[in-house]
């Protein structure tokens, strides 16, 4: 499963590619919205830190399907190629989609909690389509379950359209991706370092040393022996 970071914060856009292998940077209003920053100001930077090979998720503001269509034109213009518009999955954003689509542009289909949407949104030709796992469980639903419903649909109806996972809160909404083969997880940092940070597994690696420290001597290793 390929790895995104869902972050506007560069410290912590730098930190997740220092120690991880991430394949692109997604971003949505409110995630901007923390920076306290001009968006494209921001955005810029992370696309100059990423490279222009990478990929980047923008989302529209507008919900209109002319402002729909101006916003993606702007983002695909000031940010270049690999940037992905991402357009939240109404009855409006489907024709923006399809537009879109037609008009060249990598699109991301989000604000996905059914996997009715997804489908319409890889009919329309959407790149990704992103279900928001944890805010699915917030109304009562199987987050996992729809996203192996959606996966089902697009290796069923053979869509090039791709699952990009997001909104985790834990852990095992992010393994459970991995598990039923998503294409990819955009995940916070909050979340993210989860994934790794064990005080147990700490605690293991702290005695190895001692132990090797009893049979040597304080701070020696295998480049001292
Ligand atoms: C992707 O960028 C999504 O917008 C994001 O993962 C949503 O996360 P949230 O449900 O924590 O707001």
């Amino acid at each position: 499963m390929k790895f995104i970071v869902d972050s506007a914060d560069i410290g912590q856009i730098r930190e997740a590619y220092e120690y991880l292998v991430c394949e692109g940077v997604t971003t949505n209003p409110s995630i901007l919205a923390k920076s306290g920053r001009n968006p494209y100001e921001v955005l810029k930077e992370i696309r100059a830190f990423i490279g222009k090979d990478a990929d980047l998720h923008v989302q529209v503001i507008s919900t209109d399907y002319d402002g729909i269509m101006a916003e993606a034109e702007k983002i695909a213009s000031v940010l270049g190629k690999n940037t992905f518009i991402k357009v939240p999955v109404t009855k409006v954003g489907l024709k923006a989609i399809k537009a879109l689509k037609a008009k060249g542009y990598g699109i991301t289909a989000t604000a996905i909690y059914t996997s009715a949407q997804a489908y319409l949104a890889a009919q329309a030709g959407a790149d990704f389509v992103a279900p928001y796992v944890n805010r699915i469980y917030d109304i009562g639903n199987d987050g996992v379950a729809v996203v192996e419903q959606i996966q089902n649909i697009l290796d069923a109806g053979n869509y090039k359209t791709k699952v990009l996972a997001a909104s985790f809160k834990n852990v095992g909404q992010v393994t459970a991706m991995a598990e039923i083969g998503a294409y990819s997880a955009t995940v916070q940092p909050e979340v993210l370092w989860k994934l790794i940070n064990n005080p147990t597994v700490d605690a293991a690696v702290e005695a190895f040393k001692k132990d090797f420290e009893t049979l040597t001597a304080k701070g020696k290793t295998m480049l001292d022996v």
